[in-house]
């Protein structure tokens, strides 16, 4: 078994701003998350946390270094491994919770299933369960513009959920929604990393949140530190931006 979620080696990310310009956003990132863990990524707005997010994710790629997932270097694989390992072994939250809105809960969720061909009868069972298990088992007719930004992001997070990664990464997955809403959705978060052992990788500018994580790291100045925990606590302090 690998015990390692995910490995960054050296990665580097330059952005070309036209023909001279370039931006360095990631200057050499080195990080280890285990599998199990929940570690957040903070920084000030800018910094680099949703490049780092999108490379991990295989959304973005790297201008230099590799990205590991599941003992998998990214680099090595073609569009279709990596859109098939993308599917089976990774989940994604996003601020804007990123629902289509044409379609239902039940179909938004339904969705991520059809691409890893599973039955029309494993996909309905499945999102009946998905939909009990974030509390929404009466919303799956809703459209996104029908339930509250905290139901969307609990739609969000079944679709996530639905081929049934190993690890789960959120960019600000309560960036829009009211503190007593980012609660308990990140109540559910923690329960799947406490209950299931899911890897729960957060980018976030919440320090209640960055509180919850196992770890935290900062990005500052496209690298990477520790935070070390007291002074997290102390000053009640997840982020500057
Ligand atoms: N596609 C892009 N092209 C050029 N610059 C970009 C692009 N995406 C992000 N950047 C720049 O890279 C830096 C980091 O961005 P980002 O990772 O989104 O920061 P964060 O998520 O921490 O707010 C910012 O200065 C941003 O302007
Ligand atoms: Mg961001």
């Amino acid at each position: 078994m690998n015990n390692e979620a995910i490995r960054c080696e050296d990665l580097v990310k330059t952005y070309n701003l036209g023909q001279v310009n370039e931006y360095k956003a990631l200057k050499g990132i080195n990080l280890t998350i285990k599998e199990g863990d929940f570690i957040s990524i903070i920084g000030s707005s800018g910094s680099g946390k949703s490049t780092l997010l999108n490379l991990i994710s295989c959304l973005d790629t790297p201008t230099s270094g590799e990205v590991y997932v599941d003992g998998t270097a990214l680099s090595k694989l073609g569009d279709n491994e990596r859109a098939k390992l993308r599917s089976q072994k990774l989940g994604f939250i996003f601020q804007q919770f990123n629902l289509l809105r044409g379609m239902t809960a039940y179909e938004n969720i339904e969705l991520a299933m059809r691409f890893a061909g599973k039955t029309k009868k494993e996909r309905h069972e499945r999102v009946q369960e998905l939909l009990k298990q974030v509390g929404l088992e009466n919303k799956g007719k809703n459209r996104p513009t029908q339930m509250s930004g905290g139901e969307q992001q609990r739609v969000a997070i079944a679709r996530a959920l639905a081929n049934n990664p190993r690890i789960i990464l959120g960019d600000e997955p309560t960036g829009n929604l009211d503190s007593a809403t980012g609660a308990t959705i990140m109540q559910l978060l923690t329960e799947l990393n406490k209950d299931q052992n899911k890897t729960l990788v957060m980018v976030t500018h919440d320090p209640a949140i960055a509180k919850k994580a196992h770890r935290t790291v900062r990005i500052k100045d496209g690298k990477l530190e520790e935070e070390k925990r007291g002074a997290l606590i102390e000053n009640g302090n997840g982020s500057n931006g």
